[in-house]
């Protein structure tokens, strides 16, 4: 008994010192506070929802490395790991530090964002195979997924990631649906209100899945966005958990198009997410496949959007599984360089996009503040002249009258809307000046006049280039105005990261 006694007053006190830095190995090499393991750390947050992250750690000495993995869906590598005096510090690429300190057995956690105040937390030691992906359920044989005949032009609505990410929740998607109709945006085309990711709660015993408290009745939000003449979307992942870290529908994926069907929903966005711990690349066709044959036998024509960020080039087979749309690229951010190395290369895909099949090259960011207005009508151009969806995602509540003339300007979603749905190809690309052109159904060609640099220039189009022969009515599709017959070409001033945006047609037909 005394020399239990003994034992633990010893681990007591190398337990207070090693929590005072003072006999911390962190730096010296002594095991007590050695941070190998796998350390499990759980942020409740959005109410009752609880994040979990890992940190797979191996401390060699005074030096270490490790992975951490946000409740299975995404990978962090640790980024220039160091000590700093007992605290082992790291950046991810997810553009913010990590402090790590061992307090005995637990780990306190520091998350340094860029400009927000950090976040606290401890991490619990945890067995490995926590973080072990689930054994691969045996996938179908590719087959022909019969087309839906949705989305027969590039569906048009709102989204709720863009601008509030994780805060979604019931009366912000509520208030979504009343401002698309209220706004005059509802008139001009955009019909479907779509929850990303953060509604998903746990499964019941049945496996059925339930929504988090954020979201207390989904078939009633349904019942409330469809008596608004509108369509609900909702999203998921192939894999156990979807990018923010809740629940997916691997192994579930047939229950879960019938409950999507049951509470009327019209539209889902599938993301690959923790499917890339489960799945190689060779097998996303047959994963989106599974969620492609469970839609078309859900009972409801349910619009099947894939994102998976343009890996294995789904545009190849993306029709094939039973999808509308396909993410062609990585996620879009609200600046001017994300938005035009996304928007200026999307011209070789140009072949793939058709009625009921379209390239999407990720959600709008019009409105959410990170770019002018001018950059912003280029940014609403460019898509629509790729005949991309048209996802608003900014807070429609607060929205300005110049967002608000951006996201409705008629003659500018003709474009994107044309029957015919052509993408628009690239005509001239050079170091300052864009030029694409779009086929329209009447047979006009829609026009996109782009700087893209710095200072104001003037753009050339010469109607050889976009072939087209004879007197041309020119009409400005920002302006509303018709600008004049031309015969050979049409020159135009455009302001530094503006558009000049044009359609081009025979005079006389
Ligand atoms: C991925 C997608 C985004 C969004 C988030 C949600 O990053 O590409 O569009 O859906 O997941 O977690």
């Amino acid at each position: 008994m005394k020399k239990c006694f003994g034992y633990v007053l010893i681990v007591l006190m190398l337990t207070t010192l090693a929590n005072k830095g003072i006999c911390s190995n962190v730096g010296s090499g002594v095991s007590t506070s050695d941070i190998t393991g796998t350390w499990r750390l759980d942020m409740v947050q959005r109410g009752n929802v609880v994040l979990s992250s890992y940190f797979i750690i191996h401390q060699d000495n005074n030096t270490f490395d490790g992975t951490i993995v946000i409740n299975g869906a995404v990978d962090l590598k640790f980024i220039k790991p160091h000590f700093e005096g007992n605290e082992a510090v790291f950046n991810t690429n997810w553009n913010r530090d990590y402090r790590l300190r061992r307090d005995g057995d637990k780990l306190h956690v520091t998350i340094v964002y860029p400009r927000e105040k950090p976040e606290e937390g401890t991490a619990i030691r945890v067995p490995e195979e926590e973080t072990t992906p689930p054994k691969l359920i045996p996938l179908p044989e590719l087959v022909n997924v019969p087309r839906n005949g949705l989305a027969l032009t590039p569906p048009m609505g709102w989204n709720s990631w863009n601008h509030f990410g994780s805060n979604v929740d019931d009366s912000i998607v509520r208030a979504a649906a009343d401002k698309l109709v209220s706004s005059g945006l509802a008139a001009a085309g955009y019909s479907y209100i779509n929850i990303d990711d953060c509604w998903e709660g746990s499964r019941d015993i049945n496996g059925r899945i339930i929504p988090n408290g954020k979201f207390p009745d989904m078939k009633a939000l349904a019942g409330y966005v469809h008596a608004r003449g509108l369509k609900l979307g909702i999203y998921s992942s192939p894999g156990p958990l979807t990018c923010g870290g809740f629940a997916g529908s691997y192994g579930y994926e047939e229950q879960d198009a019938k409950t999507y069907a049951s509470w009327g929903i019209d539209y889902l966005k599938y993301d690959w997410c923790s499917a890339a711990r489960v799945y190689t690349n060779d097998q996303l066709q047959a994963a989106f496949q599974k969620m492609g044959s469970a839609l078309a036998n859900c009972g409801r024509p349910i619009v099947y959007s894939l994102c998976e960020y343009g890996m294995g080039d789904v545009w190849k087979w993306g029709s094939q599984v039973g999808a509308n749309l396909w993410r062609t690229t990585g996620d879009i951010q609200d600046n001017w360089k994300s938005m035009s190395d996304i928007g200026f290369n999307q011209s070789l895909l140009a072949g793939y996009a058709g009625p009921g099949h379209w390239n999407d090259p990720d959600m709008l960011e019009v409105g959410n503040g990170g770019m002018t207005e001018p950059e912003y009508r280029t940014h609403f151009s460019l898509w629509c002249l790729l005949a991309a969806p048209l996802m608003a995602g900014n807070d429609l509540s607060t929205m300005s009258a110049g967002t608000l003339a951006i996201l409705s300007n008629k003659e500018v979603i003709a474009v994107d809307q044309d029957p015919l749905g052509r993408q628009a190809l690239t005509v001239l690309k050079n170091e300052n000046t864009h030029i694409l052109v779009k086929d329209m159904k009447d047979g006009s060609k829609a026009v996109g006049l782009f700087n893209t640099e710095s200072l104001p220039t003037t753009i050339t189009l010469n109607f050889s280039d976009i072939k087209v022969t004879g007197r041309q009515k020119i009409r400005d599709l920002w302006l509303h105005k018709d600008l004049g017959n031309f015969d050979t070409n049409y020159e135009a001033k455009v302001e530094p990261h503006a558009v000049v945006l044009i359609t081009v047609k025979a005079v006389g037909k």
